[in-house]
């Protein structure tokens, strides 16, 4: 059904409350830490970080935790479907902001440890404000960049890796460098799935420039697509078809590189 725009700005008047927490400036946007609550209790109140006049979030999680979190949903089900037959004992999220992916990862898999990246030292203090209650003592939220914390890491590899590194809308390129790419393979274990969250800042020919530092470094990579968004999927060890195809959705386009 076709709603007019003057009915849909009423209606969302009507029945959201916003209740804005903070703002603040980082690489050149502003951005609102936000609680959004639906007055008929449709659905539970969302905390999140919103900029780019509020059409990107860069953390959403729900603020009750039974509801599990609504960011990068294609990523909770990749992360899912990989676990159901890796264990994951040790984790790490490169950028991190309000760290809900880190959330999720705490609640389903309680025996993980998690490291989180953050670059953005106002990142971390609004994460710590208003995110991280409740989080276990297992995640650690550590103030580095991702491009010195990787190369220079030493300690246990880790069996799963969520690159999520954007700085205001735009995404951090570097990531597809052969330098990047084979110190990221270089902290994984063998049976690691490693995930890139593009969002929609990457077209697919584009992603296919990158196919060859991609191939020179991981056994195999897929590229998922779901809407408008681009996930790639990498692993370090030898994948049969079958595991690859355990992150077929409904919606998700799979192409292999
Ligand atoms: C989309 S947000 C991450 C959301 C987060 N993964 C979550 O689960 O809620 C992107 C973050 O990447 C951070 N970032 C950008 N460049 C970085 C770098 N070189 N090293 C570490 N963090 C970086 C930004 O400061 C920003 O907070």
């Amino acid at each position: 059904m076709n709603i007019p725009s003057g009915l849909k700005r009423f209606l969302k008047k009507v029945l959201i409350r916003r209740k804005e927490l903070e703002t603040f400036n980082l690489y050149g946007d502003s951005f609102t830490v936000v609680d959004i609550s639906y007055r008929l209790g449709v659905r539970p109140t969302i905390r999140a970080i919103e900029h780019h006049g509020g059409k990107v979030f860069s953390s959403l999680i729900y603020l009750d935790d039974k509801y599990g979190h609504p960011y990068l949903r294609p990523v909770q089900a990749m992360i899912k479907a990989w676990g159901g037959k890796h264990e994951y004992r040790n984790a790490l999220v490169l950028g991190c902001a309000g760290c809900s992916l880190p959330r999720f990862i705490d609640e389903e898999y309680p025996s993980c440890a998690i490291t989180g990246v953050e670059y953005a030292e106002k990142m971390i203090e609004i994460a710590k404000k208003y995110f991280l209650d409740g989080i276990d003592e297992r995640f650690h939220l550590i103030h580095a960049d991702a491009f010195e914390y990787v190369p220079t890491y030493q300690a246990d590899p880790f069996d799963l890796i969520i690159v999520d590194l954007f700085q205001g809308k735009g995404l951090v390129k570097s990531i597809f460098t052969d330098d990047f790419l084979s110190h990221l393979k270089g902290i994984c274990s063998e049976k690691a799935l490693v995930v890139f969250n593009l969002s929609t800042s990457v077209t697919q020919e584009e992603v296919s420039q990158y196919k060859t530092p991609l191939k020179k470094n991981f056994s195999s990579a897929a590229l998922m697509q779901m809407w408008n968004s681009r996930f790639l999927a990498l692993f370090p060890g030898k994948n049969s078809d079958d595991e690859v195809a355990a992150f077929k959705q409904k919606t998700a386009k799979i192409l292999r590189l």
